[in-house]
């Protein structure tokens, strides 16, 4: 079946890097916290550019790794980032609903991991997603699940009007249908869906005026905002011009030698039983 979810973020060429400095702002701690041996088969559901989904299969060589990603633009950019790196035979890239993820009856039970990070909070409907993700592993397989918890964003000094126009932000979300803090989910989803539930944790990503990540933090926060501001104004959740000075606000925010910035991923693994 379909999800008929709507993507907030878009496919744009500037939403695209976005989502590259979001890859490399994440993916260190992402690959550490997962572990996967070499050899493991790797299903990445809602894969995106495919950046981390090639890092996966990088660790996992010589395993199989499968990337599924609904959206006709972003598996194209996805195969395109591939070639550019001579890497396109390193992930079989499906276009395809990780509702009803494009898998063979043979591959279908047979992945060590099934992997989705910033998928479910897009989705109307996530549970029959990690459904799908435990039906794609094999019995002891390993689900992982990586997503936002809006609520945890903190900056401070608090950029004049940054909160509330976050909470618009996040009302958006519910606007169109999904879920602003799945993160706090992630561990009674798997539960749902019928997995035993293993791990469940935090990935900081934070840091403050003089760390080396700042630029990027801000870069993706920022992309974040003018990429949602359409759907936010449209749904008349804040006022247009003011959404303009409030992102005028964060840039001039972010050259205080005192900025810092906190927010983190919601990360939960569970287990198939056998
Ligand atoms: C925020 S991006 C994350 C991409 C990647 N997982 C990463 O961490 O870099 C979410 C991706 O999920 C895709 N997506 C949204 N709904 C989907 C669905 N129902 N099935 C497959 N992909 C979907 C979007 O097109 C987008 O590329």
């Amino acid at each position: 079946m379909q999800s008929p979810s709507t993507y907030i973020h878009g496919t744009s060429p500037v939403e695209q890097r976005r989502l590259g400095v979001m890859n490399r702002i994440l993916n260190p701690a992402s690959r550490a916290r997962l572990s996967l041996q070499p050899g493991d088969s790797v299903v990445d559901f809602g894969c995106g550019l495919g950046q981390f989904t090639r890092e996966m299969a990088r660790e996992a060589a010589p395993g199989r790794v499968v990337g599924i990603e609904r959206s006709e633009e972003q598996l194209a950019r996805a195969i395109e980032l591939a070639r550019a790196d001579n890497e396109e035979s390193l992930v079989l890239f499906r276009h395809g609903d990780a509702a009803d993820p494009p898998l063979t009856d043979a591959e279908d039970g047979s992945f060590d991991v099934a992997h989705a990070r910033f998928l479910l909070e897009h989705l109307s409907d996530p549970l029959s997603v990690v459904q799908a993700m435990v039906g794609a592993v094999k019995p002891g397989g390993r689900i992982i699940l990586a997503d936002d918890d809006h609520d945890v964003l903190r900056l401070w000094p608090e950029p004049p009007g940054l909160a509330d126009l976050w909470r618009a932000y996040m009302r958006s979300y519910e606007r169109i249908g999904n879920d602003p803090f799945i993160g706090r989910r992630l561990t009674s989803l798997l539960v749902e869906a019928g997995a035993r539930a293993r791990r469940n944790d935090w990935i900081f990503f934070g840091g403050c005026a003089g760390s080396d990540n700042f630029a990027d933090l801000v870069e993706n926060l920022h992309g974040i905002l003018d990429g949602a501001r359409e759907t936010v104004v449209l749904h008349k959740l804040f006022d247009a011009d003011y959404y303009d000075v409030v992102l005028r606000n964060l840039i001039a925010w972010s050259s205080r030698d005192d900025a810092a910035f906190w927010f983190a991923m919601s990360w939960a693994e569970g287990i198939k039983e056998a």
